[in-house]
């Protein structure tokens, strides 16, 4: 890498962007980016010791996570009213270089850009049981249409019989993890009890499901100082299906992941994720087969009325942010 002199991010914009994308949520909180500033723009890059050698041995997550940030660069960009132009993979020779972002031309910026903007710090992962109140049918069409605007499709199942057959998929998919001693180690090196920039807080794992529940969520730890707790009945699941699963789908992807989650956060719903099936090979294969074997699963989400998450650290943007000096 080039020259590095200590970080300062001075425009304005740029810092505002920075802080944004480290919102972004990422596997067991590893927070596997990097940020370069370079006159006006920024560059986003894969941090390789970050990714979950285990969980994510090609890195696909961690990239979806990077794409997440990278959206909520765009938004920032937009919110401040310019047009951010972005080029993905620019250079064959810096594979960890995964997007350059700059501001463009100014814009003014639409409704959705600041719904979106003003719900990247409110949005938080809620592993807490949901309300059962069903999701109305504007709201699913909204978050279909949010993974669409990216290029993915959000695929609810709530045809008969899905719900049960993806319920008995992550519970062998969760079982295969739990059962695996190098698993359950990666869990525990990311799962943290006291102050602390990245990894998930023990806390922030849900309770122990009152019958066990329909779905089984990660464990974290934290369940046995909780009182059991009963979770939705019937709980809506929805599926991020990409239309690759190459470098460039996982970063699309990405993108739409966040979109769908702020517009679910914009709407007041909450959200987990249900990993397990796509971070298993054989359970990853199941599920394409299930939705028809054409798109790639990328995520699996769970979505519903919650009460408010409180949210878990992040590594500062300064802390992750190289100034590169003006050439
Ligand atoms: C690709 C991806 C997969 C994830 N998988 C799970 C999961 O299976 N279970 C879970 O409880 N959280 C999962 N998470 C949520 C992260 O743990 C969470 O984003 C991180 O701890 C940061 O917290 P926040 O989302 O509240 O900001 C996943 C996140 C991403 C981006």
């Amino acid at each position: 890498m080039s020259t590095i002199v200590p970080a300062s991010i001075t425009t304005p914009g740029i810092e505002a962007a920075l802080a944004a994308a480290v919102r972004a949520p990422s596997p067991h909180n590893t927070q596997p980016w990097r940020f370069r500033v370079h006159a006006g723009r920024i560059d986003v890059l894969l941090d390789p010791e970050r990714v979950l050698r285990v969980c994510d041995p090609d890195a696909r997550e961690a990239l979806l996570a990077c794409g997440a940030a990278i959206l909520n660069i765009r938004l920032s960009i937009a919110e401040a009213g310019r047009t951010p132009i972005v080029d993905l993979l620019p250079d064959r020779e810096q594979p960890l270089l995964l997007a350059t972002i700059r501001p463009g031309r100014p814009r003014s910026p639409g409704p959705e850009d600041i719904r979106l903007a003003a719900a990247i710090q409110r949005r938080h992962t809620n592993r807490r049981p949901f309300l059962d109140r069903r999701v109305p049918l504007h709201l699913r069409h909204a978050l279909r249409r949010a993974a669409i605007a990216e290029g993915a499709r959000l695929v609810l199942l709530d045809h008969p019989g899905q719900l049960d057959a993806f319920a008995a998929l992550l519970r062998r998919s969760d079982q295969l993890q739990t059962q695996d001693p190098a698993f359950r180690a990666e869990l525990a090196a990311w799962t943290r009890d006291g102050a602390a920039v990245d990894g998930v807080p023990r806390t922030a794992g849900g309770p122990r499901a009152l019958d066990g529940g329909v779905l089984a969520l990660r464990d974290y730890g934290g369940r046995d100082s909780v009182a059991e707790r009963r979770f939705e009945r019937d709980p809506l699941v929805a599926v991020l299906q990409a239309p690759g699963d190459t470098r460039l789908a996982r970063l699309r992807a990405g993108q739409a992941l966040q979109r769908v989650l702020l517009t679910a956060t914009a709407h007041g719903l909450s959200a987990s994720f249900l990993a397990q099936p796509v971070e298993v090979p054989a359970g990853r294969a199941v599920l394409k087969a299930m939705l028809g074997d054409r798109e790639h699963p990328q995520a699996v989400l769970r979505l519903g009325y919650g009460f408010p998450a409180t949210g878990t650290p992040r590594r500062p943007a300064h802390a992750v942010t190289e100034a590169l000096p003006q050439r």
